[in-house]
């Protein structure tokens, strides 16, 4: 039985086709495949989950860099005021804050990287095997997109790594420049500090500008400064990370 008669039917059809029209111009990446109407509005009624997710993807991976921002800001004083590092890593164990926090920081990486895997394998899916080429002639910028997975992958390596000598367990109190020292002592412990900060840099240098597009904040008024600001940050942080990992294990005593 019809729900509705006959020449409301039509008027909703037409509207739906309205929609689907407008939306297969500005952003259908299936414009050209032979799908017919249903399964284009499969698509359609899609498209808001797969904007939340990018959204989600995208200030996951925001937080995360806040999250660099702070660590690397806690760790420069181990390089020349190792006294009032020392104080630094005490007062933050005894903190009530440090375990939510800490469990506010695994649910974000997860989250970001349970999503980068989602949309990757979405991707294939739909069959977008296409390598980028940047009509900017920034050949550095798109090749730190393509390499965004490598990037990441990398980077959850030393993660791995990283968390294993220094979080679990966590150094005792006054020790822990000592242990960070014993860390970087061992050459291979420090070609993977070198090059999961290589990588952290080359995976924000896409990360930052593309989150923003993801967000709808990048706008033809503000996207040199974000570029610039983006890149200027991934410089810093992954300067930073190196120059403490390689002044720790050169120049310091335990
Ligand atoms: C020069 C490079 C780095 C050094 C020397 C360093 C040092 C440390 C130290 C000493 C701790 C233990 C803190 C504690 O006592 O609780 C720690 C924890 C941690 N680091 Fe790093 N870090 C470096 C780079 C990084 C990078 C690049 C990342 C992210 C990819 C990272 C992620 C973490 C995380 C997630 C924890 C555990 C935080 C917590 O749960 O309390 N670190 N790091």
């Amino acid at each position: 039985m019809d729900v509705l008669p006959r020449h409301q039917q039509r008027c909703v059809e037409l509207s739906v086709d309205s929609i689907l029209c407008r939306w297969s111009f500005i952003c259908d990446p299936y414009k050209n495949a032979p799908f017919d109407r249903s399964h284009r509005l499969l698509l359609f009624t899609r498209m808001p989950l797969t904007s939340t997710i990018r959204n989600a993807n995208a200030l996951s991976g925001l937080l995360l860099v806040l999250f660099l921002v702070v660590h690397l800001g806690g760790l420069t004083s181990a390089l020349g005021a190792p006294a009032s590092f020392e104080a630094y890593a005490s007062g933050l164990h005894h903190n009530p804050l440090l375990k939510p926090l800490e469990l506010g920081l695994a649910l974000t990486s997860l989250l970001h990287i349970s999503l980068s895997i989602h949309k990757g394998l979405r991707n294939r899916q739909a069959g977008n095997t296409a390598q980028l080429n940047s009509r900017r002639a920034e050949p550095f910028a798109a090749w730190a997109s393509r390499s965004k997975t490598i990037a990441g992958v990398i980077t959850l390596g030393f993660l791995g790594l990283h968390l294993q000598q220094l979080r679990f367990p966590r150094p005792m109190d006054g020790h822990e420049r000592e242990a960070l020292v014993h860390v970087l002592h061992q050459p291979l412990s420090l070609a993977v500090y070198g090059l999961g900060a290589l990588a952290i840099g080359l995976h924000l240098v896409h990360g930052t500008e593309a989150a923003h597009r993801s967000l709808g904040w990048l706008d033809p008024a503000n996207k040199s400064a974000i570029r610039f600001g983006g890149r200027l940050l991934a410089a810093l942080l992954s300067g930073g990370f190196l120059l403490i990992s390689l002044g720790l294990a050169l120049g310091a005593q335990a």
